[in-house]
């Protein structure tokens, strides 16, 4: 697939077939990802795959609570609502169903240092600001592949309680958790608020 075709192509997908990715598939995804560039020139990334039903689960444990009680409130919203709320809609309801229901989780981690969460300056992110591009590749990669992402973003203690619970080293961080599998036919697809790079560009000012 062209890379073009890839970029337009990639949607972050939250339903998937129950068919699982060859690990031939697999290998090339998480091997694009490691083409990334990288702030230190370590690629000190690590990347935990779940396949297995009870790992998933074991991993995924965390994400079951707190999403039911908005449950009815955000369907009214799938209707009524904004792109943003449409997506938020479609999105919360599905946050262990899209992890869970992939073929495969992976866990990508990065080596951490004490300004990644208590940033300086910019600079204090470069690697969280790396493992991003390695997950950017892994998405275009899957696209290319015929396959898609869900991603999930840990919030408060979650990622510490992921990375415990899969024996990952103190020092390596997990900036989200993504779903790898073949899309539904039925998947939703939610509407983008579409922009183009003219109404982006600021030529020589702002
Ligand atoms: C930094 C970041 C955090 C995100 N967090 C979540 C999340 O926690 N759960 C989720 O279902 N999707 C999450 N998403 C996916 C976005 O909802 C999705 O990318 C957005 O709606 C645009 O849709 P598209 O990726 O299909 O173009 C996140 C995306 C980014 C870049």
């Amino acid at each position: 697939m062209d890379i073009y075709d890839a970029i337009y192509n990639r949607r972050i997908t939250r339903d998937f077939q129950d068919k699982i990715v060859p690990d031939g598939i697999l290998e090339r995804i998480i091997n694009a990802g490691l083409q990334a560039p990288t702030h230190d020139h370590l690629r000190n990334w690590e990347f935990v795959i779940l396949k297995d039903k009870q790992d998933k689960e074991q991993a995924l444990q965390f994400i079951k609570q707190g999403v039911k009680p908005q449950l009815e409130i955000l369907k009214q919203t799938l209707v009524n609502g904004t792109p943003q709320q449409k997506m938020y809609a479609d999105a919360m309801p599905k946050q262990y169903s899209m992890l869970y229901n992939a073929s495969h989780i992976i866990l990508p981690f990065f080596k951490s240092n004490s300004g990644v969460l208590h940033p300086s300056s910019v600079s204090s992110l470069n690697p969280i600001s790396s493992i991003w591009c390695v997950i950017e590749n892994i998405f275009l990669a899957a696209t290319a592949e015929g396959l898609a992402c869900s991603m999930r973003i840990p919030v408060g203690n979650e990622g510490l309680s992921v990375a415990q619970i899969v024996g990952a080293p103190d020092d390596y961080l997990l900036p989200c958790y993504i779903g790898l599998g073949y899309p539904a036919d039925d998947k939703v697809v939610v509407e983008q608020v579409e922009y183009s790079a003219k109404q982006k560009m600021h030529f020589g000012k702002w």
